[in-house]
């Protein structure tokens, strides 16, 4: 059991490197598996989700090799339609993606339904709506998704989503991407990743357009052939090294990023007072001697993200003023305030508001990663609390922040990774100090 010892009351300074995008990764993976040949994926994520997807694949027959540390090859000409491993399958949220991947290319699938982070009910609804109207029949029962052509092959068709959804979007282009005919998804999502992976699948044979804009038009393609790819940086893990800097009221250079993704990220965070300057494919973050109040609501891309919604709430903690944030997306992604109370933060929650007091010195505590980005908004938090903060359940930030302590201890932070063993008798191993 990871835990990460914080001494807080440091000040980030220097460069960070941003790694490629999670959740353009984690539809990727899968999207390789529709391919007949060899794909060259660069820029590809080394955190937990990425590998349990490729682990997926590995064991459906796919031949997987690192050509360096970021660039990974994947071949999936062998693949034949046979049972996942599903205990795997049932811990990411992503393994949705293998619905419209397996059904794209054999007709039919079989997952479990996803997992991912608890944010309250995340039906896939308009996932099944999708792939239904696309010709599968679809059945969930026993905590398992069946999906099969009716005709064995799936048909184009007008899809209209009844929620702006990332995922349903992601998955329907998938499916539709070797279909028969034109399909035309309307009121998708217009995440950066979207785009990524249409751009991956264009890549290598498919006819995508619009990805990016609330109408998507798919003409399906016969065969997807292989290729070389690179994946985008992440928008959430550089908004995070974003907040960092300025919460900790440092000054860093973030390279490797898309500014024009980060612009809803650094639009709020000049409202603190920080100051963000855009130079080609970086970002320099300087804090502010003293951060003011805001207040933002998350609302689907180009709205700010509600990923970064928990990393913000942590800054506004130390910020001066009142901060209320609307969450727009989730109906439940506060639970992580109960840890930020324990060092010492004013914050009040009622449904999908949270009102901050901001102006308290945070002081350090026992806290827990309740999932990804409040885990680490939790270490946000105990790098501005005076003494030591330690974080429980940091597997859940190891499924989204590539090296995230090595990368903040280069920057100055003081964060040691502690393994403990759940019987141990309390003897610590210190794992990593360095940066
Ligand atoms: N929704 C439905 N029905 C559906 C699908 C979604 O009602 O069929 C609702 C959800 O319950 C939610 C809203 O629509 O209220 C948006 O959900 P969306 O489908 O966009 O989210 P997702 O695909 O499940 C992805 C990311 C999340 C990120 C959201 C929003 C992946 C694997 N996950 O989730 O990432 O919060 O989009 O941008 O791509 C994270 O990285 O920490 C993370 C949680």
């Amino acid at each position: 059991m990871e835990k990460y010892v914080i001494n807080g009351g440091t000040t980030l300074y220097g460069e960070v490197e941003i790694s490629g995008a999670k959740n353009a990764a984690v539809a990727i993976i899968p999207a390789a598996l529709m391919v007949d040949g060899v794909c060259v994926i660069e820029n590809m994520p080394q955190i937990s989700d990425t590998e349990m997807l490729l682990t997926i694949l590995r064991e459906l027959g796919a031949k997987i090799r690192y050509l360096n540390r970021s660039t990974v090859e994947i071949d999936c000409t062998d693949v034949c339609m046979q049972d996942a491993p599903y205990d795997l399958m049932r811990k990411i949220r992503a393994s949705y993606y293998l619905i419209g991947a397996m059904l794209g290319r054999f007709g039919h699938a079989k997952t479990t339904m996803p997992g991912g982070c608890n944010f309250g009910v995340r039906p896939i609804d308009q996932h099944i709506k999708g792939m239904t109207a696309l010709g599968a029949d679809v059945d969930v029962k026993g905590g398992f998704v069946y999906a099969d052509a009716r005709d064995g092959k799936l048909h184009g068709a007008r899809i209209y989503l009844d929620k702006v959804s990332v995922g349903a979007t992601m998955n329907i282009i998938l499916a539709a991407a070797l279909a028969q005919g034109r399909t035309i998804i309307e009121n998708a999502a217009r995440e950066p990743h979207i785009v990524d992976l249409a751009n991956f699948l264009n890549s290598m044979g498919a006819d995508i357009r619009g990805a990016g804009t609330d109408t998507v038009k798919i003409n399906g393609v016969e065969k997807l052939h292989g290729g070389s790819y690179a994946i985008i940086p992440d928008q959430i893990e550089a908004g995070t090294y974003m907040v960092a800097a300025a919460a900790t009221g440092g000054e860093v250079l973030i390279k490797n990023v898309i500014p024009r993704h980060l612009e809803c990220i650094s639009a709020k965070l000049r409202e603190t007072g920080t100051i963000v300057l855009e130079n080609g494919d970086s970002v320099l973050v300087k804090g502010a001697s003293a951060l003011r109040k805001i207040n933002l609501k998350t609302l689907p891309y180009p709205g700010f993200p509600t990923d970064m919604q928990p990393p913000m709430c942590a800054l506004l903690c130390v910020a001066n003023g009142t901060s209320v944030i609307t969450e727009g997306v989730y109906d439940n992604r506060f639970k992580y305030v109960n840890e930020l109370r324990k060092m010492g933060a004013e914050v009040q929650v009622d449904g999908r508001v949270c009102v901050v007091e901001g102006g308290k010195r945070l002081s350090g505590a026992p806290v827990a990663a309740c999932d990804l980005r409040a885990g680490a908004a939790m270490v946000i938090a105990g790098m501005c609390a005076a003494g030591t903060t330690v974080v429980e359940d940091v597997r859940f930030i190891e499924r989204g922040y590539e090296n995230f302590v090595g990368k903040l201890n280069a920057l100055g932070a003081d964060i040691r990774i502690v393994d403990e063993p759940e019987e141990s008798n309390g003897r610590e191993k210190i794992l990593s100090m360095m940066g």
